[in-house]
């Protein structure tokens, strides 16, 4: 099938390879040109592993090609994805769905003949439904333009293997409007439903529903085993053993229960709070209250690392910190609301030197952060170091080992933001560690 992908950012690029790969032709479109060159040489513009193999496979097999003109995307096909960001807008909860509106706004007016249009991008219930009368306003096809909404739920580090093979697929459509969107999205994912991938055909509002409330889920229970660790920390208790523990029970299930510094990235911290502005708008402000103190609980893990960083070394002011992961989670060189660049930011804010090392996220952080001291390697991030701090659990972190590191630092004191080293070997090898939510 022939479709083009607007918006070539973590979703849109990722879901316009992953399609060319189903076999599809796929137009990938954006208006910004450096990333279309990087794309059309086959660089992927952000760190996603595997993903740089899937676009160069299917460029050179000539299935994946990239533009910037709408009129372009418009002749070529008649099946359109919709993948560009709605962040967080400023000084506000609601989502700036501007990106999304621009995108609607500029195609619907080139759509001569009946097309569908698949909203991937998250966005607030009803918006699928005002996009779809705005796009046949605006089309010279009119009522022979859908729009529907096929939620994505894919995982940035996994996002090849999230988008091929998805734990389902979700697909919204307009209920009054009985049209092609469901046959298309099944001839779209023919291989995937094959493959028996559970899929859900609702009515738009529910489809729009569905990603709020698992990204809603997802975020609570991180936060709920975080506020579950602050009461460890005062009882004595190891927050570690206990989420082992209760995983166990199939009902709660022992994944995303890892304490630490808690979440951040490009949708969790964001998709919580633009949920919450929505059920206001809706009048059910107070259903979603609690969605509050899921953010609290968050954003109150930075503060207590800084805390913790600040005990350990006395005094903030003229210490070493070395601040070991810059990502918000690992496999990624995302930095957008990055746990560990906020609490290396706010670290530094308070008169300490900060030597910061991360395996692949170093360019985005200095971007952000142009002030912390970007270190080459973990050695050289620890060394004079007062404390280590842990904070994005990388695989190269998670095999450190005490003596890789004692000759370098000046005080052996490391602080494990995510539970992810052995206390014991650090202790006994002579280092104060300190892990979250742990005697
Ligand atoms: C998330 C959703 O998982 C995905 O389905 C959705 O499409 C987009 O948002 P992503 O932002 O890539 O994906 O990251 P995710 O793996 O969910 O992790 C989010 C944050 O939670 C990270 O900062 C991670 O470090 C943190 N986390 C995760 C924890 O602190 N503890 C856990 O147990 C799990």
């Amino acid at each position: 099938m022939k479709m083009s992908v607007f918006g070539t950012g973590y979703l849109g690029a990722t879901h316009a390879a992953c399609m060319a790969e189903l076999g599809h032709e796929v137009l990938g479109v954006d208006v910004d040109p450096a990333k279309l060159a990087k794309l059309e040489a086959g660089e992927v513009p952000f760190y996603e592993p595997g993903l740089e193999e899937v676009l160069r496979r299917n460029i050179d097999a000539g299935r994946l090609q990239f533009t910037s003109s709408y009129e372009e995307a418009a002749a070529f096909a008649d099946v359109h994805f919709l993948g560009v960001g709605t962040p967080q807008k400023k000084g506000e909860y609601a989502a700036d769905l501007r990106y999304v509106d621009a995108v609607i706004d500029t195609l619907a007016p080139l759509l001569t003949e009946p097309a569908i249009i698949f909203g991937k991008s998250t966005v607030p219930v009803g918006t699928a439904e005002r996009l779809g009368a705005r796009a046949r306003e605006l089309a010279p096809a009119g009522d022979g333009v859908e729009v529907a909404w096929n939620p994505e739920f894919l995982r940035e580090g996994f996002a090849v293997q999230d988008t091929i093979h998805p734990d389902r697929l979700v697909l919204g459509v307009d209920r009054d409007r009985p049209g092609r969107a469901e046959s298309v999205a099944r001839e779209v994912y023919a291989q995937l439903l094959d493959e028996s991938i559970p899929f859900l055909v609702t009515d738009l509002a529910t489809a729009e529903l569905v990603k709020a409330s698992a990204n809603a889920f997802l975020a609570t229970k991180i936060s709920f085993i975080n506020a579950i660790s602050e009461v460890c920390e005062a009882a004595g208790a190891d927050v570690t053993v206990l989420a082992d523990a209760i995983g166990h029970d199939a009902r709660i299930g022992r994944r995303f229960l890892n304490a630490g510094v808690g979440f951040g990235g490009g949708c969790l911290p964001k998709d919580i709070r633009a949920f919450m502005a929505r059920a206001g708008e809706l009048g059910v402000d107070q259903a979603l209250t609690f969605l509050r103190e899921v953010d609290n609980i968050n954003m109150r893990r930075r503060t207590s690392m800084v805390e913790l960083a600040r005990e350990a070394c006395g005094s903030l002011l003229g210490a070493r910190v070395a601040v070991l992961g810059a990502a918000f989670k690992p496999d990624s060189d995302d930095v957008r609301d990055s746990p560990a660049l906020n609490v290396a930011g706010q670290i530094q804010l308070q008169g300490a030197t900060v030597n910061i090392y991360d395996p692949k996220a170093m360019d985005n952080s200095r971007a952000l952060f142009p002030t912390l001291t970007y270190a080459g390697s973990v050695r050289e991030a620890c060394e004079e170091a007062d404390v280590i701090l842990v904070l994005t659990e990388w695989a190269e972190f998670r095999k450190l080992q005490p003596e890789d590191l004692a000759a370098v630092v000046r005080k052996k004191v490391l602080i494990d933001g995510r539970n992810c080293l052995d206390p014991l070997v650090w202790r006994s090898a002579g280092w104060a560690y300190r892990g979250l939510g742990r005697p």
